[in-house]
């Protein structure tokens, strides 16, 4: 028999148990918390004391990775991508591009024509059109060897331009590249977009999607044309098992069939795969994007969305010459500003106390190699005037109290001075990954660091090398006031010497 008595003890003794238990636990995470609390606290704790070394700006900057959707506006999508490279993307986005962040959504055929007729019943009646030559628009094959010769002369400009751009380090292309980590695989992007759409892109990303995190260029019309032609013709931007197959007959059938069944199809009887049977295509459409919720990621006008949008502030209300920049350029895609922002680049916040304004200028306006390894800004082809108003507001807001720029601010140093430094330089091992004459190529080239650092935050940064970038590899010498200064003074002698 079990006695019922002892069951009760024994189950009142199990409770208290567990309550004593979990006072115990919950003293000893307090406890434990008070000795060492998250690190993730204490930083919001103090940017909400607001004692970090930031200078405050006079605008909020705008981070292109808080973006309110993570995927682009399908607004005019339809004057993008042909619907055949569309409804294959749909079907299955990494076939396509390798790197797709869209998922797998599942739909039928039948359901994502739908989905295109209703992205096609949004779009805008038209788009921004170029002329092209006519022979630029024929199929390789086809071109005479006039035509051809004109294509082949664009196509190299435009890889040429391409390359000094720097369009790899945020697109790979077949795998190839890509560092920043933005931006999709261009591998197949012949295939997918329109001239017309390219060109314009290109031109001027935010004038199709505003929040893009793909920088603005300042290129002519002639330059964009060969970009163009690059893009579209070059087979480094073509499926590799097209090769030699030339498909375009295959292409022409599915579009048409697509627009063949575009507008009349209603309630459909069968019962097959498809989400919403009443309505017209783009109507079915619509209710399968609502179904799916595309508008998550996407921007997708006249689609209940659960959540009002955040308005994007608009070009006209940026007063800030700065601002805009950083904006149209999408600087923040490469370089983190007080705490917002990529994190590719090297971070902005103090580079006022760390550059010299002239420096600062030229880099801007044509970056010149400082730290090889694929770690290169792209020329963006900006005016005199332009860098100059980014050089200007480094100089003013990116800025530290703690570097002190005053010491050294007008030391000459002697010879003797520059050469004990040298001494040090040699004797520390400095260009196993610096370059002056020679040397590694792990850290920042320095060979004109006199021309590109300010003298004090020399000095600063070998006293503590890990103050500004703590994961960077450069050891800590533990370098005497002395011996520092002596480095200091041989570096700011390294200088452009016209
Ligand atoms: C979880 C987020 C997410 C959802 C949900 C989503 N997409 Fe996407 N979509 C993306 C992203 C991100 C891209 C950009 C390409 C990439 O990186 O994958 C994209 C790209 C696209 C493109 C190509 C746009 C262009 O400009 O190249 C189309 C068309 C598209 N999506 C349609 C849809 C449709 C239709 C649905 C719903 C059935 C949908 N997406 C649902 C994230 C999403
Ligand atoms: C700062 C990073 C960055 C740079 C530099 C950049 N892009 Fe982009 N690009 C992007 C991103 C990101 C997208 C996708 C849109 C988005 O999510 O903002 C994109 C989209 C594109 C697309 C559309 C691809 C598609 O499948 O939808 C093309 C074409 C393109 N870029 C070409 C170029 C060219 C040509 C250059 C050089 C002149 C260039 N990009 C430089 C970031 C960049
Ligand atoms: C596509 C990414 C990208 C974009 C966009 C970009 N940069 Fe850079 N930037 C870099 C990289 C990479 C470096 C490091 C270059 C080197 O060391 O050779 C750099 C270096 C710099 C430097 C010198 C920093 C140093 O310590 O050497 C400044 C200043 C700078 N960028 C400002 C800007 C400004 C201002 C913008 C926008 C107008 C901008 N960058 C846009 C990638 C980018
Ligand atoms: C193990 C490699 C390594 C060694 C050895 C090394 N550095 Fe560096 N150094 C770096 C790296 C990496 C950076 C870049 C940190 C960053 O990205 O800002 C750097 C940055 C610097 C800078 C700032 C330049 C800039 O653009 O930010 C100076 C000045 C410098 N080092 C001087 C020296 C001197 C002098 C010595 C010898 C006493 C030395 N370094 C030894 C790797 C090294």
């Amino acid at each position: 028999m079990i006695n019922t008595k002892k069951l009760n003890h024994l189950s009142a003794f199990i409770i208290i148990c567990m309550i004593l238990g979990s006072v115990l636990t919950s003293v000893s995470t307090i406890y434990a918390q008070s000795l060492e609390p998250d690190p993730l606290f204490l930083e919001i704790e103090s940017i909400y004391r607001g004692d970090k070394d930031y200078k405050q700006l006079p605008f909020v900057t705008e981070d292109p990775y808080m973006r309110s959707k993570n995927g682009p506006t399908l607004k005019n999508v339809v004057h993008k991508a042909n619907k055949e490279w569309i409804k294959k993307w749909i079907d299955n986005p990494t076939a396509m591009i390798p790197n797709a962040r869209m998922p797998r959504l599942m739909l039928s055929s039948d359901d994502i024509d739908a989905v295109i007729a209703y992205l096609e019943s949004i779009a805008d009646s038209s788009f921004p059109k170029q002329e092209w030559d006519a022979g630029l628009l024929k199929a390789e094959d086809d071109m005479t060897d006039d035509e051809y010769d004109k294509m082949d002369t664009l196509v190299s400009g435009g890889k040429a331009i391409w390359g000094r751009a720097r369009c790899n380090i945020c697109h790979a292309v077949k795998g190839k590249g890509g560092a920043v980590g933005v931006g999709p695989d261009l591998g197949r992007v012949a295939e997918k977009v329109n001239r017309d759409w390219l060109y314009q892109w290109i031109k001027e990303p935010r004038g199709y999607f505003h929040e893009t995190q793909m920088s603005r260029y300042r290129f002519t019309d002639e330059e964009l044309r060969k970009l163009v032609e690059y893009l579209m013709q070059d087979w480094d931007f073509k499926p590799e098992e097209e090769e030699g197959e030339g498909d375009n007959g295959e292409e022409e059938t599915v579009t048409a069939e697509v627009t063949e069944t575009e507008e009349t199809v209603e309630a459909v009887v069968d019962d097959g795969p498809l989400l919403v049977h009443e309505g017209t295509l783009a109507e079915r459409g619509k209710k399968i994007i609502e179904f799916n919720r595309c508008f998550v990621c996407h921007e997708i006008e006249g689609v209940l969305e659960l959540l009002p949008v955040k308005r994007q502030k608009s070009e006209k209300e940026t007063t800030n010459e700065f601002e805009k920049l950083l904006n149209d350029v999408r600087c923040m895609t490469c370089h983190n500003i007080q705490g917002h922002g990529g994190t590719f680049a090297p971070e902005l916040t103090h580079e006022g106390s760390k550059l010299k304004g002239e420096w600062i200028k030229g880099f801007i306006e044509t970056p010149d190699i400082i730290r090889p390894l694929l770690k290169q800004m792209p020329k963006f082809n900006l005016t005199s005037e332009e860098a100059q108003t980014g050089a200007d507001f480094v100089e003013e807001y990116f800025v530290s109290n703690e570097i002190d720029l005053d010491s050294f601010a007008n030391v000459a140093p002697t010879d003797d001075e520059i050469s004990k430094g040298k001494e040090i330089y040699d004797a520390k091992g400095c260009k196993t990954c610096h370059t002056i004459s020679e040397g590694g190529i792990v850290g920042p080239n320095l060979k004109r660091v006199g021309d590109r650092m300010e003298n004090g935050f020399i000095f600063f940064h070998l006293k503590d090398p890990h103050h500004e970038v703590p994961d960077a590899v450069e050891p800590d010498y533990n370098l005497s006031d002395e011996e520092a200064t002596a480095l200091t003074h041989y570096l700011m002698s390294c200088k452009d010497k016209k």
